[in-house]
């Protein structure tokens, strides 16, 4: 179980394939208006040969997550964030922005549980 996004922070938590094109297509649906505080998607796929249920769900952006995630972040978190994420593309988000997504992987087989 983890969090990802399309625009990391830390890049340990960068999407695999099927998490990235998730999230593009959670991006498409906020597009033709659907909420995505109730935005999910699951499916059941085979990755190197074992049979997994895979589950995420959207995380919103909302207000207070906008000192660390938005456009105007003050001068002392964000000299913080750049020293601990040097690489990080998390910011400039607005409210209501799809800021990623949780995801959960379930192996299916019996073998692996
Ligand atoms: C106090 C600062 C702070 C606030 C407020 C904050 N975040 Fe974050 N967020 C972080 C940091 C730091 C990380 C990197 C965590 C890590 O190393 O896994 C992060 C990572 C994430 C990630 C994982 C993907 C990534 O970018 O690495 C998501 C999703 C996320 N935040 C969503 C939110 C949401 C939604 C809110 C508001 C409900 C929020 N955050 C509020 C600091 C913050």
């Amino acid at each position: 179980m983890g969090r990802t996004s399309l625009k990391v922070r830390n890049p340990a938590n960068a999407p695999d394939a099927w998490e990235r094109s998730v999230l593009e297509s959670f991006e498409k649906r906020k597009d033709a208006g659907e909420d995505p505080v109730k935005m999910e998607y699951y499916e059941v796929v085979r990755q190197e040969g074992v049979k997994e249920l895979r589950y995420m769900k959207a995380i919103p952006t909302a207000k207070l997550c906008l000192a660390c995630h938005g456009e105007n972040i003050d001068s002392i978190t964000r000299t913080r964030l750049e020293k601990l994420y040097p690489d990080d593309q998390a910011m400039g988000y607005k409210a209501g922005d799809i800021r990623g997504a949780f995801s959960i992987s379930q192996p299916l087989d019996a073998a692996s549980n």
